[in-house]
Parts: C-alpha cells; structure tokens; sequence
C-alpha cells in the first residue's frame, strides 16, 4: 500500500510551502494561535499527534485576541504565500465551554463540527481542488449555531492547519453535529488521506472527517 498524498508528491520539490496567519484581512497572529515553527511553513503529517487539532503545540498557543464575527457572514483566512500544493481544505468550529474563552481553551473533547468541505473535479492527470493557488478562503459561519467563543482550524490533507479565536455574534442556539474529537477525527488510512491523485485518478473522492 502507498502512503501518498497530494502534498507529499510535491513536497520534495517545493520550497514555499504555506499558512493560514490571519483572519479576515488582518494582521498576521493576534487571533490566530501562532504554533511552533509556523515559519518553516512545514505541513502537519502526524494524524496521530495532537499536532493535528491547531498544528504543532498551537492547541495551547493561545493568541491575545478573540475576532468578533456575525453569524452568517463569511469568514476569511488569509493563506501565505498561497495553496501551494493540491487537496482538500476543510474548516472546523467548536464551541468554547463555560468558564472557558476562545483564547484559553485547548480544544479537547468530542467537539469540532464541520462546517465546509471543498470538493475537487477529476482532471485529465490529477483531481484538481477549487483552492489550488488562492491566497484566501472564506467559509459561512453557520448561523443557526450556539453564540459563545469559538475555535476554527483550517487545513489541507497534508495538513496545513491554523486555529483561530472567534466570538460569534446574533447566532442561535442550535447544537451542531455530528461532532468530532482532534485527536482521533482521522486515521492514516482514512479513504480521504491515504490515495493517490495521480494515478489512477480516483473517479470519486470524499474528504475525511465527519458530515459538513
Ligand atoms: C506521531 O505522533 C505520535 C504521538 O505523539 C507518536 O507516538 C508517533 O511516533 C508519531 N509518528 C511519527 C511517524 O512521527
Ligand atoms: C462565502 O463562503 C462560501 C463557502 O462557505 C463560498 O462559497 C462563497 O463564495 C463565499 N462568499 C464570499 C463573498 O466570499
């Protein structure tokens, strides 16, 4: 069996790999949890690690600020340079629980809910992501979602991954599902993470993780 994702096809010849600093045109970390080494620009390759929640010690690299966001509006994240390398991206939330604050809280527990997944196009060589090359991404902040601090990671399949802190104003009180844990959301050999996008190009591809 291979071990090939899209970003490690190209990892051996790409110089500039990429982040997620900031958040709707902001400055780079104020709200977003500057991880260890986030300027190597190095992807996450350990779904095993707890690296995978908000990339290498960011579950507790808390950031000063917390970004004030509507429910409803989207959301935007800066990607620096750009997305670099094909596959998936996906983004996250989860609600921070009492006594807690989005910029104190590690994100642990059976918590995280989708809230997007990109979905590509087969190629005539590759399947090809919608997010190839851009230098942000936005996502809707569901609105029917409970109002309180919030987490967000964004990553692509070889794993590229920030946290941001958000407040979410004018949400409901809905109760978001299905939810999962980071760790334990994905596997090493979860359909979504462990193919080629090559050869043979898959006919059908499905994100790993739970249901948006
Ligand atoms: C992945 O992380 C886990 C938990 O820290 C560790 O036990 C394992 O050795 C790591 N795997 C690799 C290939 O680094
Ligand atoms: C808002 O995010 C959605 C994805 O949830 C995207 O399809 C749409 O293009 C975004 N709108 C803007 C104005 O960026």
């Amino acid at each position: 069996m291979r071990f090939l994702t899209p970003i490690l096809t190209l990892a051996a010849v790409a110089h500039s790999h990429y982040n997620f600093p900031s958040m709707n045109g902001g400055t780079a970390w104020p709200n977003v949890r500057q991880w260890t080494d986030y300027y190597a620009f190095t992807p996450d390759t350990n779904v095993s690690s707890l690296d995978i929640r908000c990339n290498v010690n960011g579950a507790v690299a808390f950031a000063a600020s917390i970004l004030s966001v509507a429910a409803g509006s989207n959301l935007t994240w800066t990607a620096s340079p750009d997305i670099y390398h094909p596959g998936p991206l996906m983004a996250y939330m989860a609600k921070v629980p009492t006594g807690k604050t989005a910029a104190n809280w590690d994100g642990s527990g059976t918590v995280w809910f989708k809230i997007y997944e990109d979905h590509p196009t087969v190629g005539s060589s590759a399947l090809i992501w919608p997010s190839m090359s851009a230098t942000s991404v936005s996502f809707k902040i569901p609105a029917g979602g409970p109002i309180r601090e919030l987490s967000l990671p964004v990553g692509g399949a070889q794993f590229y991954l920030s946290c941001g802190q958000l407040a979410v104003t004018g949400g409901g009180s809905g109760t978001p599902s299905p939810t999962v844990a980071f760790l334990g959301a994905y596997t090493a050999t979860d359909l979504g993470i462990l193919f080629d996008i090559y050869y043979p190009i898959p006919t059908n591809y499905q994100p790993p993780g739970p249901a948006v």
